[in-house]
């Protein structure tokens, strides 16, 4: 019972995806960010604004090396769960990375939404500053073990479709 673990930017559906799959699989559903607040009694606005980056990333890798021997969960990280190598192995010895894609203009749409609660989208011009962080992270996306781009897809093809990439690999393993 490997894990599934959702990486992806800001507003490509982890946490909706997230939770239908854990319901389909009948895993326990976590969201690191989640983890962030109830730990720090603060969101994650906060703390980026309060204590600056750094300190956020720091309690994201020890949220992350907490989950670390968790199996049987749905774990949605924060979208700069990418940046740290250390947390992506920590997270791929015992899931299977899933990496949700969107494109930038659906990404600006989607997040707009919760404008606020997105401290590293506070720029003149986010869509710009969507693009820039994503070219800074498609190099670290190459570590997925599955890759969906849910610009034009509903939340049901979605979950159906990781449900069955995972129990392929997961058949794959088994019989290896
Ligand atoms: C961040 C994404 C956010 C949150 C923080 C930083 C990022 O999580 O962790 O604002 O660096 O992309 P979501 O991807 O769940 O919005």
């Amino acid at each position: 019972m490997k894990n599934i673990v959702l990486l992806g930017f800001m507003g490509t559906g982890k946490s909706a995806v997230g939770r239908r799959l854990a319901t389909a699989f009948h895993y326990q559903f976590i969201d690191t960010d989640q983890v962030i607040e109830e730990k720090t009694h603060k969101r994650v606005a906060e703390i980026f604004s309060e204590q600056g980056e750094e300190t956020f990333r720091r309690l994201e890798s020890e949220a992350v090396f907490d989950l670390a021997e968790r199996t049987g969960c749905v774990i949605s990280t924060g979208g700069g769960i990418v940046l740290d190598s250390k947390n992506l192995d920590l997270l791929q010895k015992n899931g299977i990375l899933v990496l949700l894609r969107c494109r930038p203009e659906v990404i600006f749409k989607r997040v707009q939404k919760r404008a606020g609660q997105r401290p590293l989208l506070q720029k003149a011009d986010p869509l710009a500053e969507i693009k820039r962080l994503l070219a800074e992270r498609e190099p670290f996306y190459r570590r997925a073990d599955i890759t969906l781009d849910t610009s034009d897809m509903n939340l049901d093809d979605v979950v159906q479709q990781i449900k069955r990439k995972v129990l392929e690999i997961e058949g794959r393993e088994s019989t290896a």
